[in-house]
């Protein structure tokens, strides 16, 4: 079999695929970031329109250079210190990694939604209210949005209230939901949000967005974090109240994200979010068509930037997922923690989240399985798939 160098569709739940307009961004002549007024100029431009993707009317946005984890670690050094009683909304690996994070920083972690079931639905909100009731020391609450191993797509409202009602404060990690997903930031009341630029942004990885509420500032200078490149309060006095930057920026990434949040305004963010759920309908239509479970007990709980499912019985998904690539050109990822080797995910984020993209991800799927012995009728995917897109 022939395999062409078109043949290279990236389906992970990020890096995703980078459109052509944001490399161009990337090839944009640098200068010193530090001292170029059009580069803070741009700068603070994209801070605006991310204030909109957002939904962030009060509050302030910092992007920084570095993987989203330097804003999730950001987030818990600037509102733990020791004995800090946390609420960790663990229901996937990312919720339940907060825990690491806030031991290391001296907090007392309480993990609920931490069971087999919690894993493939959305966190209840009413666990959490009961929790709170019950243990009034609690001053934070960690809660991932889209939980990106497992596919789950949280609440952010209905726990964003919750939390509201009893005076904690809320970070949240919606690294793989911003660009996909509508996120709210005001509405939910959230106080720490952390983005990242990889995922549904198409932008490469190295940057962290973070929006911080006027409570969390509160509780920064409260907490009086006593390290130096992840204290917040640096990046407030000194970008926003005397507009330079506390360390060089990466220029580049700068441009290529403000690039892509342009071509998500120019789509219009309802469109965009239109997109992706229809993604994630075809997504489940095509997992049906193969008699595959989908890792979510119910598609209501499942993000439309990622769908997970489980491969069949006798089949190693490693095995599977080479084929998918190095015979069919398709990246597909498997999974983390106690789900490796157990999950398998295809990423709609972005530019992926389109009719072309799903159809390529999920017919290589359906013929690597058919190699490997598991029956098939991969016209009948197909056909799922167009069913959702007439
Ligand atoms: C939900 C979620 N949070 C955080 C991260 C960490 O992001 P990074 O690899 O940019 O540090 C990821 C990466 O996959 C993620 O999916």
């Amino acid at each position: 079999m022939v395999k062409l160098y078109t043949d290279r569709f990236i389906m992970t739940p990020g890096p995703t695929e980078i459109p052509y307009r944001v490399k161009l961004a990337l090839m944009k002549e640098s200068t010193n970031p530090d001292l170029d007024p059009d580069f803070l100029r741009v700068y603070n431009e994209t801070r605006e329109k991310l204030k909109h993707v957002l939904n962030v009317r009060e509050g302030s946005i910092y992007v920084m250079t570095g993987e989203a984890m330097l804003g999730l670690e950001a987030a818990i050094a600037n509102t733990v210190k020791d004995g800090t009683r946390v609420l960790v909304i663990a229901n996937g690996v990312f919720g339940e990694g907060f825990a690491d994070l806030i031991k290391a920083y001296g907090g007392e972690p309480l993990i609920v939604e931490n069971c087999e079931e919690c894993w493939r639905r959305s966190a209840d909100p009413s666990v959490i209210d009961r929790e709170l009731e019950k243990h009034r020391d609690i001053e934070v609450v960690t809660l991932v949005h889209c939980d990106t191993p497992s596919g789950i797509l949280n609440n952010l409202v209905e726990v964003g209230k919750v939390v509201r009602d009893h005076g904690s404060l809320l970070i949240v990690d919606a690294v793989s939901s911003i660009g996909g997903v509508p996120v709210d930031f005001d509405k939910a009341e959230v106080d720490i949000l952390i983005g990242g630029s990889q995922k549904a942004l198409n932008t490469p990885p190295g940057l962290t967005i973070m929006a911080i509420s006027e409570r969390a500032w509160d509780r920064i200078e409260k907490i009086n974090y006593r390290g130096f490149y992840l204290d917040l309060k640096t990046w407030r006095d000194m970008l926003d109240n005397r507009g330079i930057f506390p360390y060089t920026m990466c220029d580049v990434l700068i441009y290529a994200l403000n690039e892509s949040i342009k071509m998500i305004m120019e789509e219009g963010l309802e469109n965009v979010h239109r997109r992706h759920l229809l993604a994630m309908k075809a997504s489940w239509r095509a997992l049906e068509a193969l008699n595959l479970n989908p890792y979510p007990s119910s598609m209501n709980y499942s993000s439309p930037t990622v769908t997970a499912f489980e491969p069949p019985k006798g089949i190693n998904s490693e095995e599977l997922r080479k084929i998918i690539w190095e015979k069919y050109g398709v990246m597909i990822a498997g999974s983390w923690g106690r789900l490796m080797g157990k999950v398998l995910r295809v990423g709609h984020m972005g530019v992926q989240a389109s009719r072309t993209h799903v159809l390529s991800a999920f017919t290589a799927l359906a013929r690597a399985l058919r190699d490997l012995g598991y029956s098939v009728n991969i016209g009948k995917v197909a056909e799922a798939i167009e069913e959702e897109y007439k």
